[in-house]
């Protein structure tokens, strides 16, 4: 059978391996990762996710303090006053972003930003719009449009130098999506150059309700090359969630996809985000200990381990300085929540299970958002004399990808001095 190395991913004009390291907000798919991809010539993610926040804690902007500072001042005068952000500050923190990881790029792959619809920013349409326009001015050679249907998304751009030439795709978990996508890209006369189809195995948010094991991914694919066949259109497919061997790839080739998007492999490397003692949670991860909860107040379901520190805090939501997910109204589902939640004897807010505070569980890297397959992560590695496990380089997750045969997966080499602490960047 072939190797995943025997097949090439064309988007556009370029030739990519056929992996796509998928956008894990928030810098959970860090710069050092994307750039990996890149220089080993697949596609990484950034994902802008808070990137006011991000350019905080890379370049030390005050980006947060001050939106706090002048909301409270407002407040003052109006205490009805939302706290949104402005197209200029989220404009400029994504261009400064993706620029600065851009400028690091090598290699022939290349560097895509995840641009999730529902984080609304108190101004939908206008902050969407700071944000695509920031990134492609700063540079990223691709968009991948996420987490919504963005009917009306490319409209948004469709005046921008680079609307045509910047690869646009979108990540759809039913055909229905994509053709609600493909109504609004013809009234911009502009199709998207790929299409990840997101199947219920995947980790971030699901494009589906909890009835979500109802659904395969082998069947939406076959359900939407064929659509797209029968049109007569010619875009690559990119099936994600739950592609933990290249076998598992290749299998999806065969079957018309141009290559596969993946993440949770990637979610122990070294070069991921998460901090080291949560990568060491996945690996020790039995599958009983998985869950699909309504705990995001995007209102879609989300895949993640039980013991998420972010499941039943009570954390005071804290909009002013973050307020990512407010809608034009002022209102997040966690915020309303917490508001009626009653106290205990001490005065202290009871604990809420029903949503989380996404913007501050995000930020501090406390929610263990995962694929299903997490709990296979242990047969990826070897175990180290201490107990935890070798945390591999991304290069080693991304060969072992393209070289997989007959769902073989090849064990790091290691080096078995690794501590906790040295094994990771996050
Ligand atoms: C830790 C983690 C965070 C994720 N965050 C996002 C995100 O911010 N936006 C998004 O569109 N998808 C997100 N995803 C989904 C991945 O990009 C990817 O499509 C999916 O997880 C692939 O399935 P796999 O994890 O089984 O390989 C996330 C996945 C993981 C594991």
């Amino acid at each position: 059978m072939a190797k995943l190395n025997n097949f090439e991913m064309i988007i556009g004009s370029n030739s990519y391996r056929p992996i796509m390291i998928g956008g894990m907000g928030v810098n959970i798919s860090t710069a050092a990762l994307a750039l990996g991809a890149a220089k080993l010539g697949g596609v990484g993610h950034i994902s802008d996710a808070m990137s006011p926040f991000l350019n905080d804690m890379l370049f030390g902007t005050r980006y947060q303090a001050n939106k706090q500072k002048e909301t409270r001042a407002q407040e003052k005068i109006d205490p009805k006053y939302i706290s949104r952000w402005t197209e200029d500050i989220v404009y400029r923190a994504n261009r400064d972003y993706v620029a600065s990881v851009m400028a690091h790029k090598k290699g022939e792959g290349g560097i895509f930003v995840n641009v999730m619809e529902k984080l609304t920013m108190g101004a939908p349409s206008e902050t969407l719009q700071a944000r695509l326009r920031g990134a492609l001015d700063g540079g990223i050679d691709g968009i991948t449009l996420s987490a919504g249907l963005h009917n009306a998304s490319l409209r948004l751009i469709e005046d921008h130098p680079r609307f045509r030439d910047a690869h646009i795709g979108v990540i759809i978990s039913s055909l229905r999506a994509l053709k609600i996508f493909l109504r609004g890209a013809s009234r911009v006369n502009r199709l998207p150059s790929y299409i990840v189809v997101e199947g219920p195995l995947a980790g971030g948010h699901l494009g589906f309700g909890e009835d979500w094991h109802r659904f395969s991914l082998n069947l939406i694919v076959e359900e939407v090359i064929s659509y797209l066949r029968s049109e007569d259109l010619n875009i690559p497919v990119i099936p994600a969630g739950g592609v933990f061997t290249g076998t598992d790839a290749v299998n999806f080739i065969n079957m018309g996809a141009a290559g596969v998007q993946v993440a949770t492999r990637f979610t122990i490397s070294q070069e991921c985000g998460l901090p080291t003692e949560a990568k060491q949670i996945y690996l020790r991860a039995e599958e009983k200990d998985v869950e699909v909860n309504c705990s995001s107040p995007t209102g879609y379901p989300m895949r993640m381990l039980k013991s998420s520190p972010s499941l039943g805090s009570n954390l005071k939501p804290s909009c002013a300085s973050l307020g990512y997910m407010l809608d034009r109204e002022g209102n997040c589902s966690y915020k309303d929540l917490y508001e009626k939640t009653p106290v205990d004897a001490q005065g202290k807010k009871l604990p809420i299970y029903e949503k989380m505070c996404i913007c501050q569980h995000f930020m501090r890297l406390q929610c263990y958002t995962c694929g299903h397959n997490v709990y296979r992560l242990k047969d990826t590695t070897i175990m180290l004399p201490d107990g935890s496990f070798y945390l591999p380089p991304m290069e080693h997750i991304f060969k072992d990808y393209l070289n997989s045969e007959d769902q073989s997966v090849e064990l790091p080499v290691g080096n078995t001095d690794q501590s906790p602490q040295q094994a990771s960047n996050g």
